[in-house]
């Protein structure tokens, strides 16, 4: 699929079949999400890969809008420890949501469907997460991405918008 064609068909889909991801599947979505930029080239993400039908379970109560069905979810974690330090840190989380953007593409480009659900800066969902995953305090989940064979189909779209761009010329 065209890059062009896979930004316009990303949508995010909330409805699953119960077909199973493959490995190979997986192993894409991954080496996608790591190809992303991130700071200074940090590559401060880390990735749980959730297949456990009772974490996944757990996982839909983590936060108020995650309670969706799906064979798989991503975590997608910033490791603080790997991060750019002191008052660049925070540049984890454009370097986890360039690998986030780069998962939805590929889930995409597979025919797979994929939803986004915020966990950082939402603390109790992100103690949800941890506590339910054990992470470590230095691993903080920016969200969870469910991804499944789609039951639902959005429609490809266009949300160009003139207004929102301002030509310096
Ligand atoms: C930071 C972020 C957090 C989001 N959190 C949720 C969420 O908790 N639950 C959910 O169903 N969708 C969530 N979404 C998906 C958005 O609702 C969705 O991207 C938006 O409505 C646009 O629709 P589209 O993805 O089909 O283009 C989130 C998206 C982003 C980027």
């Amino acid at each position: 699929m065209e890059v062009k064609e896979a930004l316009l068909r990303r949508r995010s889909v909330r409805k699953f079949t119960d077909k199973k991801i493959s490995e190979n599947e997986i192993s894409e979505l991954l080496h996608a999400a790591m190809s992303g930029p991130s700071a200074c080239n940090r590559t401060p993400w880390e990735f749980f890969v959730i297949s456990n039908p009772e974490i996944l379970e757990k996982l839909q109560k983590a936060a108020r809008y995650s309670n969706i069905e799906a064979p798989l979810a991503i975590v997608v974690c910033g490791n603080l420890s790997k991060a750019l330090p002191s008052q660049l840190s925070p540049f984890w989380i454009q370097d986890c949501s360039a690998a986030t953007e780069n998962i939805l593409l590929m889930a995409t480009d597979l025919g797979l469907g994929a939803v986004w659900c915020g966990i950082h800066p939402m603390k109790r969902a992100e103690k949800n997460v941890s506590d339910i995953l054990s992470l470590s305090e230095k691993m903080i989940p920016l969200n969870i991405i469910y991804i499944g064979h789609p039951a639902e189909v959005p429609e490809a779209r266009d949300q160009f918008s003139e207004k929102k761009v301002h030509y310096i010329k």
